[in-house]
């Protein structure tokens, strides 16, 4: 029979406490791990509960194939690969006996300081949207669900339970929704986690706004949404016991001394919001709190049913009424999966500068120094958090192991863990070149803790400066997954890559990058400020966070601050030129589209692959918008000399604002600059279209080069305002 049929037959069988036990996870099991994530059997009716798993960089549970974080990932702007992330870790969720990854984390890096930037995947609503689309597709092809979180406006981890982000509706609109809305109605995501923190005063477990009216009301969302863990308690989440991993640095809550507790939701205000399933234990959907409010009527049983049967759907669509679960660790793991984390991390890795260092050549080199604290760190594959998925130490390769692969035995490799940055630099002055690793681990950016600097720890700067004064050749490496500020040292650095937390594969594909056996294309998806001055002010210890309309490279554009890197930007081994930029329509209606074309060549002697983006710019627009959004983006892989045309396409509605009057997204008649380039700073061909309510104007629309359709309309105009002038007649 189809699911709908299936989900109405089992309902109507159901008892209230068969239905409430749908939607809860339990105690009893004594195994930590799967007590944490499981929802009970209902052996009677025959429905296997709910066994959820982590996370954004790999499956947590055993060993698992440890990808790229997210933010490694965002940078390759290549969707078609995170499809393929998606597809491999759809199948290790599956062969571990599980159903659904919670994953993409797609929270806004609203601020760089943010302790979870890791997990997702960059700044910008529409990249970590398209990114977030092509990674559920793949992890759902594999009959897998995925789940989008933390929804929503979850960018900040100091005191994350009783946060409140203050985001007024605009804003929430058009900056820190879009993108689940993406994953929601393009990907069919099967489900959603809420989030921690308050929403404009309401929690995301209990937020009407985002979960009744926004997801499953506008966006006609079908899947279940289910709460972060213990995050319907938040008071007291001090007092139990997190055990995603030793995340040391959760403040735990001192429940004697916290005087302004916030509230706590309360099973009707999770039922009426549309809270699905309640994790990890019952606390608000006990059955003694459930059955009072629906046998008094003060909660209809209708809600109760609306979530239950979102949940059924949910498990007759992905086989879990049909399929009895099998553990395959052989599809764990496996060469190709873990070839992929490396293929992965070539395009991840962002090169920030090259003063003729980069490529080394192996045949010119008989020595080199690797040195650093994250040089040989196999405790650097992220967090520690509930995103540590772990392939097992021994397949963990660190930059030095990954190195000591590439250049085999005719190059001696020196190593020191930099501690001691005088005695770095006399092993890189006896050396021909050398590879200084930095950056952060666990104990500084991590879920439950934001960062309280941008700069590099000591003594990385200073063993920075001493090795790059003692060798001209000195490479730097950044491992970590977030900004960082370099005034102090990056005079003393001629090449620096930022490998972000790499993956299991990291070191291999770093030394695939340095060596030339593959050409950086990773393009920043963060903008990296010179000083933190230049960031929006925040103190991520205030309990209510504003979330403003601009951050990151909206901000820097429209508060003309000049980013130390922009957002989009890296470097290659190669260049590339554009040319011939074409937007097919000059004037289109409320509810058109362009196509804007652009040839992109390689002008250089390697293969190499460029990220193109498409900006869009506002003229005459009834409210303050932004200088530029991204609206669009493609990556092209080009050998020498070759040249391709790439496509992009702009629909009306996704230029549109949202107003706060009328309570919905307004597309507005005016023009719309085309700003086309390498990086949100480095536009390489301009153009223009209008947006019209008259259709004469609509259909007279036609395609035009690059030179600004306006100048056509300023004709026309010009020929009208002369004809009434000859006829002695003006608008009045
Ligand atoms: C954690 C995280 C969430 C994770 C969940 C289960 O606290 O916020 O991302 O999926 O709990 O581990």
């Amino acid at each position: 029979a189809p699911v709908e049929a299936r989900v109405e037959d089992l309902l109507s069988r159901m008892t209230l406490e068969q239905k409430c036990n749908q939607m809860r996870g339990f105690f009893e099991n004594p195994n930590m791990d799967s007590y944490m994530y499981d929802t009970k059997e209902d052996t009677e009716l025959g429905i296997p509960g709910f066994m959820f798993v982590d996370g954004p960089r790999g499956v947590r549970r055993g060993n698992a194939t440890a990808f790229p974080v997210g933010m490694a990932r965002g940078s390759t702007w290549n969707e078609d690969l995170e499809y393929l992330v998606g597809i491999v870790m759809g199948n290790e969720t599956k062969a571990k006996g599980t159903d659904c990854l919670l994953a993409p984390c797609m929270n806004l890096v609203k601020d760089p300081h943010g302790g979870r930037t890791a997990e997702t995947y960059g700044e910008d609503t529409w990249q970590v949207g398209r990114m977030a689309v092509a990674f559920v597709e793949g992890v759902q092809s594999e009959g897998a669900m995925a789940c989008a979180k933390h929804y929503a406006a979850n960018s900040d981890e100091n005191q994350r339970h009783i946060k409140n982000s203050v985001v007024d509706l605009r804003t929430l609109n058009e900056i820190y929704l879009p993108h689940f809305k993406m994953v929601a109605t393009e990907a069919d995501v099967a489900s959603f986690m809420t989030c921690y923190n308050r929403v404009n005063g309401q929690y995301g477990c209990e937020n009407q706004y985002l979960v009744r009216e926004k997801l499953k009301g506008e966006w006609g969302f079908d899947g279940f949404v289910v709460s972060d863990w213990v995050a319907t308690t938040p008071a007291a989440v001090g007092v139990f016991p997190l055990v995603s991993g030793n995340l040391p640095q959760i403040p735990v809550i001192d429940l004697l001394n916290f005087t302004d507790l916030p509230y706590n939701p309360t099973t009707q205000s999770c039922l009426v919001a549309g809270l699905d399933v309640e994790m990890p234990f019952p606390a608000v959907y006990q059955s003694s709190e459930i059955t009072p409010l629906v046998e008094s009527g003060i909660v209809p049983e209708s809600l109760i049913d609306d979530a239950v049967r979102r949940i059924l759907r949910m498990k007759f669509e992905y086989g879990m009424m049909d399929n009895p679960r099998t553990v395959n660790e052989q599809f764990v793991l496996t060469p190709e999966h873990i070839s992929l984390a490396r293929a992965v991390e070539q395009e991840a890795i962002v090169m920030l500068k090259n003063h003729d260092i980069l490529p080394l050549d192996v045949s010119g080199i008989k020595s080199i120094a690797v040195i650093g604290p994250a040089a040989d760190d196999k405790g650097r594959l992220g967090d520690h958090g509930s995103s540590n998925a772990q392939p097992g130490d021994d397949k963990i390769i660190t930059t030095l192991a990954g190195i000591k692969n590439k250049v085999g035995s005719g190059v001696t490799v020196k190593y020191d863990n930099g501690s001691d940055p005088a005695a770095a630099a006399e092993l890189a002055r006896t050396c021909d070149a050398a590879v200084v690793v930095v950056g952060r681990d666990y104990t500084e950016e991590s879920e439950g803790k934001d960062l309280s600097t941008l700069a590099l720890s000591d003594p990385q700067p200073a063993l920075i400066n001493a090795v790059g004064a003692a060798n001209k050749n000195t490479v730097v490496v950044l491992i970590t997954a977030s900004v960082v500020t370099m005034n102090e040292w990056i005079a003393n650095a001629p090449a620096i890559l930022m490998a972000w937390y790499p993956g299991m594969e990291g070191g291999n594909a770093i030394a695939d990058i340095i060596f030339g056996d593959a050409n950086p294309s990773g393009k920043l998806t963060i903008t990296f400020p010179k000083n933190e001055a230049d960031l929006p002010p925040s103190d991520s210890n205030e309990l209510d966070m504003v979330y403003s309309y601009y951050h990151g490279y909206r901000y820097f554009d429209k508060n003309n601050l000049e980013p130390l890197f922009p957002f989009g930007y890296g470097l290659s081994y190669t260049t590339f030129e554009y040319s011939n930029m074409k937007v097919d329509k000059s004037v289109i209606g409320l509810d058109g589209k362009v196509k804007v074309s652009v040839d992109v060549k390689n002008t250089g002697d390697v293969a190499g692959a460029e990220v193109v983006q498409l900006y869009i710019g506002y003229e005459g627009s009834a409210v303050d918008r932004s200088v530029k959004d991204l609206k669009g983006f493609d990556k092209v892989f080009l050998q020498p000399g070759e040249k391709k045309t790439v496509t992009i396409e702009v629909a009306a509605e996704n230029v549109s604002y949202y107003s706060t009057g009328l309570g919905k997204f307004v597309v507005e008649p005016i023009t719309y600059d085309v700003y086309v380039g390498a990086s949100s700073r480095d536009i390489r061909e301009t153009g223009s279209f209008r947006i019209s309510e008259n259709q004469a104007e609509i259909d007279g629309g036609s395609q035009s080069g690059a030179k600004t359709p306006g100048f056509e309309l300023f004709a026309l105009f010009a020929a009208i305002g002369a004809a009434a002038l000859l006829m002695g007649k003006r608008r009045k």
